[in-house]
């Protein structure tokens, strides 16, 4: 069982509230957060947490009330934020400065961006050199000035999957480092942009520490090319993609990651001042969450055995995706032959499975749980097979809280208009 879930009984949870279920331990996320706080002592820090790694208001709560700033790439993430921050407010909780949010993506729109200013956010990671001019014409346009950075793409290996790469010359992300001083000399020339940073992201479920040396290592001696153009910031943000174990990966103690940051930093002296900004997502909220699905039925094909449950790619899209390898338990003790079983869904592809070849002993009616899925799990789900979304629940202690509600069919056909034509 999960860490932190040990005080809950997840089978008896599920029969409360049916699955497919998503259940989120507090406790795990308050603690993944103290172990990056803690880490940076008295350095000036802020974590901004990847809001898209679980975007429930409920856990953005938690995370703003621990002093988190969020890394966002929508508007609409964006209106999550500062709806978790109204939240917060009206509650007497918590009150969240809008500077802590960052905007990152390579698609920032005009009513994106128009948002973000008005919102008074933080800082725009720039990734594109077209984007300079939309920012800085939309803040002329509010008559205001816009704190902006520059995300560089180092050209690093991440020795990550493939699809989940960012840091190289072929990914969509940021710009080539080489171009990077024209373009902040350009940004400089434009009336309505502060240049207050420098950010790279090179990937995610990282488990080497070796590549973000070497992007630091490029970020470092930019940082010294800007300073003799006289171009000085005010921060460096390194970026998110902490590995968390879902096998047995070997992990980054954030504290290790940390230190090195501060060394290399403290040995360049333009950077050693500068605020260093992260923007962790899976390692914060990844190793909180189950997923918690029932047995529908088992089949055998041949000598092949099914385990047919009641979540699907459409709840937890992850393996199917990227083949992500997910562990899958059994809520109960079972006196059942272990047999090895393909966990599938009920969804019509034969890329809906949750995990294939699992050593399982079960049957139908049990409640099994898939681990580690508090991170890209929720917020990648879809109503794919016209299927509601699964409920989500905060676990405190021994007691559990509705975070979400399961959805309901009607919700999924109610924008739908009555054929008129
Ligand atoms: N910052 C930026 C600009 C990002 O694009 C991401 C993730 C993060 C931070 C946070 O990375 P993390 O610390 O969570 O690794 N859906 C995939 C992961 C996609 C990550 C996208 N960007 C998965 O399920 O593995």
């Amino acid at each position: 069982m999960p860490l932190y879930l040990e005080k809950i009984e997840l089978n008896a949870l599920a029969k409360q509230y049916g699955t497919p279920l998503y259940a989120y331990s507090k406790l795990s996320i308050v603690e993944a957060f103290k172990s990056f706080d803690e880490a940076f002592g008295t350095r000036a820090h802020t974590i901004c947490y990847a809001t898209k790694a679980n975007s429930n208001l409920a856990i953005l709560q938690i995370l703003l009330e621990l002093g988190a700033g969020f890394d966002i790439v929508s508007g609409g993430e964006l209106q999550r934020v500062l709806e978790a921050a109204k939240r917060s407010a009206h509650q007497g909780r918590h009150i969240f400065n809008p500077k802590k949010i960052i905007f990152s993506g390579v698609g920032k729109t005009y009513a994106e961006i128009k948002l973000a200013l008005q919102a008074g956010i933080g800082c725009f990671n720039i990734e594109a050199f077209a984007e300079i001019d939309m920012i800085n014409s939309m803040a002329a346009e509010l008559d205001i000035r816009a704190p902006i950075s520059l995300r560089v793409n180092p050209n690093v290996d991440a020795k990550t999957h493939p699809y989940i790469s960012t840091g190289l010359k072929e990914n969509k992300f940021g710009v080539p480092i080489e171009e990077a001083l024209e373009i902040y000399q350009y940004a400089a020339t434009l009336s309505h942009l502060d240049i207050i940073g420098l950010d790279c992201h090179i990937g995610s479920q990282l488990t080497e520490i070796s590549p973000y040396n070497d992007a630091l290592d490029k970020l470092l001696d930019l940082i010294t090319i800007l300073a003799s153009a006289n171009i000085f910031l005010k921060h460096l943000d390194i970026g998110g993609g902490i590995g968390i174990r879902y096998n047995d990966e070997t992990l980054i103690d954030p504290k290790d990651w940390i230190d090195t940051i501060k060394s290399k930093m403290a040995q360049n002296q333009h950077a050693k001042n500068l605020e260093i900004i992260i923007e962790p997502g899976r390692a914060l909220v990844g190793d909180a969450g189950v997923l918690l699905t029932t047995v529908t039925l088992t089949k055998e094909n041949e000598g092949k055995y099914f385990a047919v449950v009641d979540a699907a790619m459409n709840d937890l899209i992850r393996p199917s995706l990227y083949d992500a390898w997910m562990r899958i338990v059994n809520t109960k003790p079972s006196n059942e032959i272990k047999r090895i079983y393909d966990v599938v869904g009920p969804i019509c592809e034969s890329t809906d499975f949750l995990g294939k070849n699992r050593e399982l002993a079960l049957k139908s009616e049990d409640v099994l749980a898939v681990l580690q899925a508090g991170a890209y799990s929720f917020s990648m789900s879809s109503n794919y097979n016209s299927r509601p979304r699964a409920c989500e629940v905060l676990i405190d202690e021994d007691k559990a809280y509705i975070i979400r509600e399961r959805e309901s069919v009607e919700s999924l056909f109610a924008l739908e208009k009555e054929l008129l034509v």
